[in-house]
């Protein structure tokens, strides 16, 4: 079926056959919720998408029919809560922030309760619907999603590591945005690869990679590395009980679909961090890590090692493997008991 809608899509290029892709479907799952709408919004304005779906328990239909009035080439559907095979079928890519948010106080693993049923629910409807896409998980707490989510696939029979994405993009986004603050530069110039997974100790910015962040040392460093951290938390502080980040993980969201759009299409040298099934720290027992990855046709082309490393870096390294561990084992327990 896959492989059937593509080759019945292919185009005609100058005369010559070309295998290339005009087409594809993109999904969000939570489309109603804080950061859904704008990443509804953002998925609307990727050219390569062509048909944009939108579920949620709640509120997908409107913003469905608002998002479609925009005057780009997708066209978009709304699934309400008992539509989600409609919303799903044929999907290339399935972007998925639903869940509930942070409030002040509380750390990503505190949602665990409330959104690990909520991811476990989607991945079985992925499983059933459209197994081949790639699937970028938004819903906190990440670390722990991203093996519930392979957990299901795995009950189902249909897992393939290489489909299934944590987005840790909002922690590079906010580490070129700072550094740049620091730096006085665009941010456009500043790439920093954050490694690890995404929550407080398990963010490991190397700033020694990047030319622009290399000689920040000393206390402006600490001051550094803890914002990129807990970047998170000055949003959450920020909005006093109305949620955590959404505007800017929304943005993260889009540019990380777009990335995994590019790799399907065939785009060489498309790189992101993600956090994905990983055999760089899987000998200490850390199944899921991320890094950079170059994305291709069939989602991940080629996990990157982390090169050379710093002694602080060492550092944050040390810290982030027990907690991420605790964090993917909890995930892993989860479906392992329901
Ligand atoms: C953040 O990093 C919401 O996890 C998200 O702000």
């Amino acid at each position: 079926m896959f492989a059937l809608r593509a080759a019945s899509k292919s185009t005609l290029v100058r005369g010559f056959a070309s295998s290339a892709r005009v087409d594809y479907k993109a999904v969000v799952l939570g489309a109603g919720g804080g950061i859904g709408q704008p990443l509804s919004l953002l998925m609307k304005e990727n050219p390569k998408v062509t048909e944009l779906a939108l579920y949620d328990v709640r509120g997908a239909p409107g913003v469905a029919a608002d998002v479609s009035h925009i005057n780009t080439n997708s066209k978009v559907t709304g699934h309400a809560a008992d539509d989600i095979a409609g919303a799903l079928k044929g999907a290339d890519v399935v972007i998925i922030p639903a869940g509930v948010p942070r409030k002040p106080g509380m750390t990503r693993d505190d949602l665990f309760n409330t959104n690990a049923g909520i991811v476990a629910t989607l991945a079985d409807a992925v499983a059933k619907n459209c197994p081949k896409a790639l699937v970028g998980i938004i819903s906190n707490p990440v670390n722990s999603t991203v093996p519930i989510f392979a957990e299901v696939l795995k009950k189902n029979g249909v897992y393939d590591p290489k489909r299934l994405f944590g987005v840790t993009t909002l922690d590079v986004v906010r580490a070129s945005r700072f550094v740049s603050e620091i730096k006085g530069n665009n941010p456009k110039d500043v790439q920093v690869t954050v490694v690890g997974g995404h929550s407080g100790p398990t963010i490991v910015p190397l700033l020694s990679q990047t030319a622009s962040s290399a000689d920040i040392k000393g206390e402006t460093y600490d001051k550094l590395v803890h914002r990129i951290q807990f970047g998170g938390d000055e949003v959450v502080k920020a909005k006093d009980g109305a949620g955590s980040a959404t505007l800017s993980m929304a943005y993260a969201g889009a540019r990380f679909a777009g990335a995994l759009l590019r790799g399907l299409d065939g785009e060489a040298g498309v790189i992101e961090p993600t956090f994905v099934e990983s055999p760089l720290f899987a000998g200490e027992g850390i199944v899921y890590f991320s890094s950079n990855v170059e994305l291709g046709p069939e989602g991940v082309k080629t996990i990157h090692p982390l090169g050379k490393l710093t002694a602080e870096e060492e550092t944050l390294l040390k810290a982030c493997i027990p907690e991420l561990k605790k964090n993917i084992d909890k995930g892993v327990a989860f479906v392992a008991s329901s």
